[in-house]
């Protein structure tokens, strides 16, 4: 298949472009779009065709389901059974933003979308270029990251023409996104409503709104018989480099002072070794270091963010580069925290050493 790429810039957005998208999607068609989190790979929500070939084009299970976009609240009607009081209370603070809630689902959405559950989940995206091309579609847009299946998700447009070329019928370029990591994912068919995958909207944020709230217990530690996560895409080995990934977690000189005798022991046996770090730390591998060995920094503990941003960024740089081996630092779980830890857990296939 023959993929379009088009370059669009938000600020500025050419509407032929993303009506020419639009038609694609009504067509039962693939589009991968821009939002703030991470890129979407984009097909009609309530054509059980279009979800397939997004299965197909991703490699996706298909007992993991995809997350329905809007771009108004009235859009929300016709997707859920019902819209019950704490949905209504996140909605008015978080959307449009980097928020997916699990709904019970009505009878028009097929099951095809939601991988044969009952729920459907919903996300409000805050990007002009999702928000105009759903519009113009005039459908809710189902849409995954854009990775191929287990791959880190896309945050760039190359890293989607790097996945996607070929496999689906659009790309839109719309440059770097603003977050980084996926949407905070929140079952709000329960009382109160739990974390099922956490993201920028933290849960001390919505402590503040709820007083106590849960995460997914399923999901804070190493999967395991018997605990299964209500997102059914966290049980997936995700967001994985190709290399052998390892996290460190403990005082800082020291966690700097372990992985240089690692990474320095890999790259003397000839192999290609990425240290990450950020910006605080650098000092401590400065000079240190083995030819075979890259240090990337993230970005500043100061401003947890700006890790966020630039996490999934690097794990493909790595790859791309063709490092074997990855030792990365562990960060505090707190406010953006919790994200940033669950991603990298995941993509070192939970090999983490306390020191
Ligand atoms: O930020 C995001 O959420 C991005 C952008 C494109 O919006 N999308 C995204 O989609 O991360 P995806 O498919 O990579 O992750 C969706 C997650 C999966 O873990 C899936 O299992 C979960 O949402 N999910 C979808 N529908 C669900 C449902 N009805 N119940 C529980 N979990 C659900
Ligand atoms: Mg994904």
């Amino acid at each position: 298949m023959e993929t379009t790429i088009v370059k669009v810039d938000e600020s500025h957005i050419d509407i032929e472009k993303i009506n020419q998208a639009a038609e694609i999607i009504r067509k039962g068609g693939l589009v991968a779009f821009p939002t703030e989190t991470v890129y979407g790979l984009g097909g009609n929500a309530l054509n059980p065709e279009a979800s397939a070939k997004i299965y197909a084009a991703k490699g996706r299970p298909s007992d993991n389901p995809l997350i329905a976009h809007i771009a108004s609240l009235d859009m929300l009607d016709s997707l859920v059974a019902e819209i019950p009081d704490s949905a209504r209370i996140l909605m008015d603070k978080f959307w449009p933003g980097p928020m997916t809630l699990i709904f019970k689902k009505s009878s028009l959405v097929p099951k095809e979308t939601t991988g044969g559950l009952d729920t459907v989940a919903v996300r409000f995206p805050n990007h002009k270029i999702a928000q105009a091309l759903i519009e113009s579609a005039g459908v809710s847009i189902a849409a995954p990251s854009a990775n191929l299946s287990g791959k880190p998700s896309p945050t760039l447009g190359e890293h989607v023409i790097d996945d996607m070329n070929g496999r689906i019928d659009m790309i839109i370029d719309g440059g770097m996104v603003g977050i980084g990591l996926e949407s905070t994912i929140i079952d709000v068919t329960v009382e109160p409503p739990m974390i099922l995958r956490p993201g920028f909207i933290t849960k001390e944020m919505l402590q503040d709104l709820f007083g106590t709230v849960e995460t997914d217990p399923a999901i804070l530690e190493k999967p395991k018989e018997g605990l299964k996560p209500k997102a059914p895409g966290m049980k997936y080995r995700h967001y994985a480099p190709k290399a052998d990934f390892k996290i460190y977690r403990g005082e800082a000189c020291r966690v700097a002072e372990e992985i240089l005798k690692q990474a320095n022991e890999k790259a003397k046996e000839g192999f290609s070794v990425g240290i990450l770090t950020v910006e605080e730390h650098l000092h401590y591998y400065e000079g240190k270091t083995n030819q075979n060995i890259t240090v990337m920094s993230l970005g500043n503990i100061e401003n947890p963010k700006t890790i966020a941003n630039h996490l999934f960024q690097e794990l493909r740089a790595f790859d791309k580069q063709g490092a074997e081996f990855i030792f990365g630092e562990a960060f505090s779980e707190d406010h953006i925290g919790q994200a940033i830890m669950n991603r990298l857990t995941k993509a070192a296939g939970y090999q983490i050493v306390d020191l």
